[in-house]
This record gives structure tokens, C-alpha cells and sequence, in this order.
């Protein structure tokens, strides 16, 4: 960052983000916190909230959140820069002009030079192809059913077996040793360079806006390993990126789907699904969801029907589902991956498979079902149990009783029965089944949005399984943001480092700062993650986790208590696992039994 802290904080300061986002969204105000249609996704009944004492904004459905220079930034799609630049303008305040400095300038250079240089190497590549006279690679391609046209629009190629050939051709273009380094496509060594990929069909990876960013080598036939990738460079981030968005972000279809290798998106355009893309041989990322966000609202996952393809779909899918986006699951079999299934069923029959496709929370359910008995009585429970518990992450009470009835019309069980379940599920773990026990008007107003979509699972998702400890300290941050009043209560009790998860650990130091200093600004941290666009987000739904605002007070103080204590336990019990030797035990186990005395009460 280039302004010092102590500016961007004035600008912020002064741009209140009622009135800055008031010139962009209607809000209706509700309690202390003003309401709207979210600008992030489509949707009808409003989840998107702005909270003047905040000053923050955050938006139940897709979770877009963060302060008023976020909010530029997102909404105008501006740098960070050119946020603070509008808003120091709408201010009136003048910021110190600045030229880029001699370091950004040589780094944009960089980058644009190693893009230059993998362009060449793409150039290259596609000529060895055509060059060769035993035609390894084109053989091999069109062996594979590939036409010229879909080798020639994916740019396809061939790295010859000689060790440097390529390192020779870029040094005669006239790139030196260091860069040709930065590039992953050469490795220079004291005894001489070598190129990283020989005797390979090479697939060149490009960003959205189809520049060669980086490569994939496939052998021609059995060997190991199948592929080797170019590593990461600055102009190649894997989790950034998806492996044929260039094009599938122009398909006309609304949904983009998403396979796991550059073989079956080939196979997928080539037979006219135009909207394929694959992760980059690594597990689906925050980054690649925010991405694909910006081009559709709906995922269909075609990944292979192997246990790694059902595993790395049900970790995507929580992503996927943070971002914002539906997500459906395409079924394969019995073949393996969506080339394999072209080749022998064909284009028609794969557009069926789209439209039979299942919605992402049937699905998760299915899979969870393969883990349990259905013929022992007790093991049957406990998946009704398990599947009570994933109701209970539905915001919406209409949403979560029409995922009741599809559950139980699906597995057979008494709809009566399953809700009661989901009560005493939404019970047992507190908070997050509030609406579900309360079925406020208010709550069925928030989480709907149509973009937020089906299975939206608002305070679950991603970190399903550290869900029950994270929820807790992100409630706490909340209470404690709304409520300063509150820290004197804990402040024996409880210090920043309770917090076991990580960036609720990061923000807690700030915010603990804060209290001690009595000046709460949680706007304020949240320029501390602005360069982020994920962290920030993720900070401000710390401080916007909802509050049992309609209970009565006595029932506050227990909801706070419990928070505090399970925060407490859970630090506790991470300190236990962590412990050497028995006097460390014993203290801890002496606070965890001291925790069962603690009271606070609201006064
Ligand atoms: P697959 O093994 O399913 O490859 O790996 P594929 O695309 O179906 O290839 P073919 O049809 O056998 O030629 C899926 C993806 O995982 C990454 C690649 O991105 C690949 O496309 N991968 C796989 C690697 O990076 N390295 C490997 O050794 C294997
Ligand atoms: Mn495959």
C-alpha cells in the first residue's frame, strides 16, 4: 500500500457509507441497520445491510461485505487506488500526487515481458507440432479425436526431445538468462539450461483475457508424470485462474461447467459445450469461485466419477456456494471423466446428464448417506441427525422446510418427524438454529437472495467441520463489535489468542486494541486486510453474524455466556492437545472446570 495508514483512515472517515452507498442502492432502515437489494447478486427480497454504527456494509445472501472503500471498489470495480482517489475527491480531500515508483514500474515490466515470452514459447510450441516430421504429437491428438480446428483454437503443441531447444530460440529473440529464470520454462543450472518440458503435447494455460500465462505438458502415452505444469510465476497464479474460462466466460448458456482436466474441456468444446472450464489440477479455490462468479451464478461440476472426483466436488461445492453461486452435480457414470463419456455416449446424451443433474444439497446428502448403515437402527438415526443438522444452516425457514420435504421424500422419512428433529438439532447447538426456533419475520428476509441460491448455507459452508468453534468466535467479534459495553466482561477471561482460528485471531489482536482503547472502529480493521479482496470480505462477516437481537435479556446474557464459554473451551481444548507434560495439563483442566462457574449477566 502506498498511502500511510493514518490518510486512508481520514478518507474513510470521511465518507459516510450511508450516504456513499445510498447513491447507489435504496435503503430502507430497520432497526439500527439499514436494509437493501443487494448490488452483488440478483435477488428480490432484500439481505443486503448497511450499518451506519459500523460502517460497514455486508450482504446476508452472498456475503460480499466490508467497509466504504470496499464498497467503490466492488461496486465501481475500481482498484483500490482509484477507490481512494474517488473518495478523497468526494471528500474534498487532496491526496499526495505520485508518479509509480521505479519498483512497480520495473515489476509491470516483468510481467509483461514473461507474457511476451510465453506467447513466443505458445508460437513455438504450435510450430514444433507442424514442424515434426513423425508428427508425434499431431498423431497423438488427433489419436485422441481432436480436430485441426480444436488443436489450433486451443493452441495446442509439441516440446521436441532436445534438452534446450527452447532455451536456444528465446536466447536468439534476445532474452537474457534472468528472465528466461522467471519464466519456469527453462532451468539454468552451473552446468548448463534445460527447457522443463521435452517430448510432450503441450497445452498452454491462459488468463481470461487469453494471454499464455503458463503451460501444461502431457506425455505422449504411458510415463510419469502424465503432467507436468509450468510452477507458479508472477503472471501464473494457479488459484486464480481456470484452465479455458477465456472462452467459456463468452458462452451464451447461464451456467459454466467445470471439470477436473485440459482434456475434458478440450473434448467438451470440441463437441459444442463451449461454457467447460477445469481448475488447474489442484482443488477448487476461493479466488477461482470469486472468478467465475464475475461470468455466471451457476456451476454444474462434471468432475470424474472416481472417489478423488467425489471428494474434490464436495469440497468445491461450499466454495463455490460462498461466492455466491448454485451449484449442481453432473453424474458420469459409468464412465470415468466427461472426454471418456463424449466419446462413447455423445454430445446428446451429455446435455441430458446436464439437465438430470443434481442440485448441490441433494447431492451432499447422497454422499453422506454412503458413511452410514441404513439397516441399523441407530446408524439410520444418526444420519437423520446428521442431515436435521444441515437443515439447520438455512437462513430462510420456507427455504429450509422445501429442502426438508425433498430430503425426506428422497430417503423416506416422516416430514413431521424430521422437523422436530431440526429443532431439537437447532437447540443443542444454540445460535445457529435461532430462526428455526423463533421463525422471525425478520430472518426470513435475510440469506434469500435468489443469488445466494439453492442450499445457500449462510454460517456454514466452507469450514463445515470446524464450523461449531469458528461460528463461536465470529460471534463473539460481532457481540463485541456491537457492544463494547461487553468487554469488560471477559477481559480476565479471555485474550486474542483464545481465538484458535486464524484470521478471527489476526482481527481479534485489532479489535482487542480498540477496546482497550475504548474506540471500536471495526471499519477501521478492516483496512488492514483492503489488499484481499477475499480476507476482506471474510473480516467483515466476523463483525455481521447474527445477534439473538429479540430475545429477552436474560436469554442474551446466556446466548453471550455460551459464546464465551465454548470460545473459552475450544482454546482450551487446543491448548490441552498442544500440552507437554502434566502441570501444563492440570491448569488447563482446573479453567475448564472453572468455566462451569462462570456467569454473566446483562445489566
Ligand atoms: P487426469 O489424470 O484426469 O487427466 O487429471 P485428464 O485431463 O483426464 O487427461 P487424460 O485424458 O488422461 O489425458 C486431471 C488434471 O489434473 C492435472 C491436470 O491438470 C489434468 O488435466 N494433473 C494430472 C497434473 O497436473 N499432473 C498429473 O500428473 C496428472
Ligand atoms: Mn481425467
Amino acid at each position: 500500500m502506498y498511502y500511510p495508514e493514518e490518510l486512508v483512515e481520514e478518507v474513510r472517515t470521511r465518507n459516510d457509507i450511508l450516504d456513499v452507498v445510498g447513491q447507489y442502492v435504496r435503503l430502507t432502515k430497520r432497526g439500527s441497520t439499514y436494509f437493501g437489494l443487494c448490488p452483488f447478486h440478483n435477488e428480490k427480497t432484500p439481505s443486503f445491510s448497511v450499518t451506519p454504527g459500523k460502517q460497514m456494509y455486508y450482504c446476508f445472501g452472498c456475503h460480499a461485505g466490508g467497509n466504504v472503500i470496499t464498497f467503490v471498489m466492488e461496486y465501481e470495480n475500481y482498484t483500490f487506488p482509484e477507490a481512494l482517489k474517488y473518495l478523497a475527491d468526494r471528500a474534498g480531500i487532496a491526496l499526495p500526487e505520485r508518479e509509480a515508483t521505479a519498483e512497480e514500474k520495473r515489476e509491470a515490466d516483468l510481467r509483461s515481458r514473461l507474457l511476451e515470452i510465453n506467447k513466443e514459447a505458445g508460437r513455438y510450441f504450435y510450430y514444433q507440432m507442424k514442424m515434426d516430421r513423425e508428427q508425434r504429437a499431431y498423431r497423438y491428438l488427433t489419436g485422441r479425436g481432436l480436430s485441426d480446428d480444436t488443436i489450433r483454437h486451443f493452441g495446442l503443441g509439441y516440446s521436441n526431445p532436445y534438452e534446450n531447444d527452447l532455451y536456444q530460440y528465446l536466447k536468439k529473440k534476445g532474452y537474457d538468462d534472468a528472465i528466461l529464470k522467471e519464466t519456469g520454462l527453462v532451468k539454468i543450472e552451473e552446468r548448463g539450461a534445460y527447457d522443463k518440458f521435452w517430448n510432450r503435447v503441450m497445452f498452454p494455460i491462459m488468463d481470461v483475457n487469453s494471454r499464455i500465462i503458463g503451460f501444461g505438458g502431457r506425455v505422449m502415452g504411458q510415463g510419469e508424470p502424465k503432467y507436468l505444469n509450468s510452477p507458479e510465476t508472477r503472471v501464473f497464479d494457479k488459484g486464480r485462474n481456470l484452465y479455458g474460462l477465456n472462452i467459456a466466460r463468452n458462452s451464451r448458456e447461464p451456467y459454466i461447467l467445470i471439470c477436473e482436466g485440459y482434456m475434458d474441456v478440450i473434448s467438451l468444446h470440441q463437441a459444442g459445450f463451449t461454457n467447460a472450464a477445469a481448475c488447474l489440477g489442484t482443488a477448487m479455490t476461493q479466488g477461482q469461485a470469486n472468478l467465475l462468479k464475475r461470468y455466471t451464478s451457476q456451476i454444474v461440476l462434471t468432475y470424474d466419477s472416481d472417489a478423488a472426483g467425489v471428494k474434490a466436488a464436495l469440497r468445491a461445492i461450499p466454495i463455490l456456494k460462498e461466492a455466491g453461486m448454485t451449484v449442481k452435480v453432473l453424474n458420469l457414470k459409468p464412465y470415468k471423466d466427461p472426454d471418456e463419456f463424449i466419446k462413447n455416449l455423445g454430445a446428446d446424451e451429455f446435455r441430458k446428464r446436464i439437465e438430470e443433474a443434481q442440485g448441490s444439497f441433494l447431492y451432499e446428502i447422497s454422499q453422506l448417506q454412503t458413511g452410514y448403515d441404513m439397516r441399523d437402527p441407530e446408524s439410520k438415526t444418526a444420519f437423520h441427525r446428521a442431515v436435521a443438522a444441515r437443515l439447520c444452516g438455512f437462513a430462510s425457514e420456507l427455504e429450509r422446510d422445501n429442502y426438508l420435504q425433498a430430503v425426506c421424500e428422497e430417503y423416506r422419512i416422516p416430514v413431521q418427524s424430521m422437523r422436530q428433529m431440526v429443532v431439537e438439532e437447532a437447540r443443542r447447538t444454540g445460535f445457529t438454529g435461532r430462526s428455526v426456533r423463533a421463525g422471525e419475520a425478520r430472518m426470513t428476509q435475510e440469506g434469500t437472495g435468489a443469488g445466494a441460491g439453492e442450499g445457500a448455507v449462510p454460517r456454514k459452508g466452507r469450514r463445515e467441520k470446524e464450523d461449531g468453534s469458528r461460528t463461536s468466535q465470529k460471534l463473539l467479534l460481532t457481540w463485541l463489535s456491537e457492544r463494547p459495553q461487553l468487554y469488560q466482561k471477559i477481559r480476565e477471561l479471555l485474550v486474542p489468542q483464545d481465538f484458535t482460528d486464524g484470521l478471527c485471531r489476526r482481527v481479534a489482536e485489532l479489535l482487542w486494541e480498540q477496546l482497550e482503547s475504548g474506540l471500536v472502529n471495526p471499519a477501521g480493521i478492516v483496512n488492514r486486510f483492503i489488499n484481499d479482496a477475499d480476507e476482506y470480505k471474510e473480516v467483515a462477516s466476523l463483525f455481521n453474524t447474527r445477534l439473538p437481537d429479540t430475545m429477552t435479556k436474560e436469554e442474551q446474557a446466556k446466548a453471550f455466556q455460551e459464546t464465551v464459554v465454548r470460545v473459552k473451551k475450544n482454546s482450551l481444548d487446543a491448548a490441552a492437545a498442544a500440552a507437554i507434560g502434566v502441570a501444563e495439563l492440570s491448569e488447563i483442566i482446573k479453567q475448564r472446570a472453572a468455566l462451569a462457574n462462570l456467569h454473566i449477566s446483562f445489566d
